[in-house]
């Protein structure tokens, strides 16, 4: 079975949020799937896993695994790697990355592997979440908002995506009002029109984006889990 990388054209955009729910779905459909978090950054949780994004995994996609296999880098500030690395004086082992990344392709079926910030979001001065994607060698997912401004924002991404000749699965536009205004309803097909790539869901706002249960649901009226399985 494919495992699947999950970008976005931001941070915030919601690839926690999606990559946990289609875990959660895949689960309940019997299949084995894995998380990972590679580098997470933040201020570490008081109790439990440091990181909410690794939380939110692991839980839906009701895995086990070690923290430090799920998520080997934690960076405790809200920034960048690079950015983080320099503040602490910290090296970011690329190494470890690889290393845990595949023994837990090996343990589960399926894999799906958060990214950090966007596309260009630098790890280290010349290596960005394009070489991991491309280090990890998987089809890609990007994650994108359905509100004014995507459009510039998907294209900048999947034209980024193309030139380090990264294989794109297709768009999941999250945060979808139908009532919402010309722009938000007409997101999803004119980013199709324009990427040329499949819109693998369009996902609403959910109040309860934390219970499994709920976006089990919500994933199985809303996206072609199929496409992600065959
Ligand atoms: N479909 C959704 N419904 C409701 N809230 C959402 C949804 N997607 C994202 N959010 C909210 O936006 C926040 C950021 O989403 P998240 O998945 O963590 O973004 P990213 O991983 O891209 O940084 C979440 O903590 C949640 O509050
Ligand atoms: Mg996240």
């Amino acid at each position: 079975m494919k495992s699947y990388f999950v970008t976005g054209t931001d941070t915030g955009v919601g690839k926690t949020v999606i990559t946990a729910a289609i875990a959660a779905s895949l689960r309940k459909r019997g299949i084995d799937v894995g998380v990972m978090k590679p580098i997470a950054s933040g201020v570490a949780q008081r109790t439990g896993f440091k990181s909410p994004d690794v939380k939110l995994l692991c839980e839906s996609a009701e895995v086990n695994d070690m923290e430090d296999m799920i998520n080997p880098i934690f960076l405790p500030l809200p920034a960048s790697p690079y950015d983080v690395s320099k503040i602490l004086n910290l090296k970011i082992d690329m190494k470890v990355i690889s290393e845990k990344f595949e023994q837990l392709r090996k343990i589960h079926q399926m894999l799906l592997v958060e990214g950090i910030g966007g596309i260009m979001t630098p790890i280290t001065k010349d290596f960005f979440v394009t070489d991991l994607i491309k280090l990890m060698n998987l089809e890609t997912i990007v994650v994108t908002r359905s509100t004014l401004g995507t459009i510039n924002h998907t294209v900048m991404t999947i034209e980024m995506c193309k030139k380090y000749q990264i294989h794109l699965k297709g768009l999941v536009v999250n945060y979808f009002d139908e009532k919402g205004g010309p722009a938000e309803r007409n997101a999803p097909a004119t980013l199709h029109e324009i990427t040329r790539l499949p819109i693998l869901g369009i996902i609403p706002f959910v109040k309860d984006y934390q219970k499994p249960e709920v976006m089990t649901n919500i994933i199985e009226k809303n996206m072609d889990l199929n496409s992600l399985i065959s």
